[in-house]
């Protein structure tokens, strides 16, 4: 274990078992809308999700197209500032397509609730959030999850992806990071 990890929530093979399980989830789920030609696009948001879509999408078995957006509002604090700002936008227009947007953690809802808001005015045919964590944290604005990977405590966490001041995204597990790293 990395010296800076606290304690290992969720092993390397915990966590593939559980994208395995949603990929199948997401086949089920769009299949029909594949078979009738409407685009499925699966959209994460940069850089702490990224590695979880790659295996999700890996993980499901149906026509589906990838897009990314960047979005910011913490720097390197561990706390949320509030103000999302986009720092790179879609690629491609998403009006018609059923957006599957794919995130690393769900902690303030802050930044789920900006780009859901987002989402919507470019009229997406549907939208669905899976978040491979969620936090739980008083202070929660609620957004609907069609799936869950783990609940994790409040606490900072790192790894498969996500980062404290954009290191440790390469751990293979997800952990507890060290408070005396960052205070
Ligand atoms: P929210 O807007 O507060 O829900 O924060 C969402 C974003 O903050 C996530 O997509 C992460 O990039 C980042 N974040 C929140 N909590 C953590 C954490 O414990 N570790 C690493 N990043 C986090
Ligand atoms: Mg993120």
């Amino acid at each position: 274990m990395h010296k800076d990890i606290k304690e290992i929530l969720f092993a390397d093979t915990e966590i593939q078992a559980r994208v395995k399980e949603i990929g199948a989830a997401l086949t089920d789920e769009y299949s029909e809308a594949a078979s009738r030609g409407e685009g499925v696009l699966l959209l994460s948001v940069l850089r702490g999700a990224a590695i979880f879509m790659a295996d999700l999408a890996r993980a499901t078995e149906i026509p589906l197209e990838m897009d990314y957006m960047a979005l910011s509002s913490y720097g390197s604090s561990t706390k949320s500032s509030g103000r999302v700002q986009i720092q790179k936008d879609l690629t491609s227009p998403i009006k018609g397509k059923h957006v599957v947007v794919v995130e690393d953690i769900l902690d303030s809802g802050l930044t789920l609730q900006f780009l859901i808001n987002y989402l919507e005015q470019h009229e997406p045919a549907s939208i669905e959030v899976i978040t491979l964590l969620r936090k739980k944290t008083k202070e929660q604005v609620h957004i609907d999850c069609a799936h869950v990977g783990f609940e994790c405590p409040d606490e900072f966490i790192v790894g498969y992806g996500l980062d404290y001041a954009e290191r440790y995204r390469n751990l293979p597990y997800i952990g507890i990071l060290k408070p005396e790293v960052y205070e």
